[in-house]
């Protein structure tokens, strides 16, 4: 510590949260099949505010699952970059990107991808599991039990912990995956139309839960969806016309 910052310390500088958790910037993504090209992104910015929740809304097929992914580092852009926290995300190699997707970065897909052979509560564990190899996580086991226990208590599935997911309704598998995606204390959550394979009232369980997380612990959440009626849940709503981003 030098004497300056002894005799002041006042002075000190502390850094200012960041106006943008998420930063994207010119992103482009096409797809070829045979010789044909789709220009599905034609430069995409979009910006997300630490604890925000905002919704993308756009019709069948105009990009809204390929933005989360590239948000989400699932896939690579043509163009463009992706920043978190201010810091560049997309170029990183696959390792850094696999750890991000495992601590910062937490996404739910319309189909929850549960492992079918394991409980929910072992569904829930698996990311930490990952997280801590296997001669940490000999240490480290009872404490993710208790947090995924935690989880999935305050999700109402206290008395589902145990049940493969062919045993739980469609409500329950998709906050089943909430859980597994929030476990390791994402600052960000993806979620590519969570509801959609819901009726209504399952469908508006799911959103309660979500925007009760980003109420409450300033949860920074982004919502796909191709329906407005599910996106009025978000602070902000912005829509993927023609490649694009537009304040809906
Ligand atoms: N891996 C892929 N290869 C070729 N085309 C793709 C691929 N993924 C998506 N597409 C096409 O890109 C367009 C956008 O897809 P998608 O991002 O899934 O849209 P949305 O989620 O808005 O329905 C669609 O026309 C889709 O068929
Ligand atoms: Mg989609």
């Amino acid at each position: 510590m030098t004497s300056a910052t002894l005799e002041s310390p006042g002075a000190v500088a502390v850094p200012a949260p960041p106006a943008s958790l998420l930063t994207v910037r010119s992103l482009r993504k096409r797809y070829r099949s045979g010789d044909k090209v789709l220009e599905v992104l034609r430069g995409v910015d979009f910006d997300l505010a630490p604890g925000e929740f905002v919704s993308v809304i756009g019709q069948s097929g105009s990009g809204k699952s390929t933005l989360l992914h590239l948000m989400g580092l699932l896939d690579g852009a043509d163009a463009g970059s992706v920043h978190l926290a201010g810091r560049r995300i997309d170029d990183l190699p696959g390792r850094d990107r696999d750890r991000l997707r495992n601590t910062d970065i937490g996404m739910v897909f319309q189909a929850y991808h549960l492992l079918p052979e394991l409980t929910a509560l072992e569904n829930v564990l698996a990311p930490l599991m990952v997280r801590h190899g296997l001669w940490a996580w000999c240490r480290e086991r009872s404490e993710a039990r208790r947090q995924a226990t935690d989880l999935l208590k305050r999700f109402g599935l206290g008395e589902r912990l145990h049940h493969k997911p062919r045993q739980l309704s469609g409500g329950e598998m998709q906050r089943v995956a909430i859980a597994r995606a929030l476990v390791g204390g994402p600052r960000l959550l993806l979620a590519d139309e969570p509801t959609g394979n819901l009726d209504a009232e399952s469908g508006g369980g799911i959103l309660d839960v979500l925007a009760a997380l980003n109420r409450s612990e300033g949860l920074s959440i982004v919502l796909v969806t191709h329906d407005a009626s599910i996106a009025r849940r978000a602070d902000r709503i912005v829509r993927l016309v023609a490649g694009r981003v537009e304040t809906a």
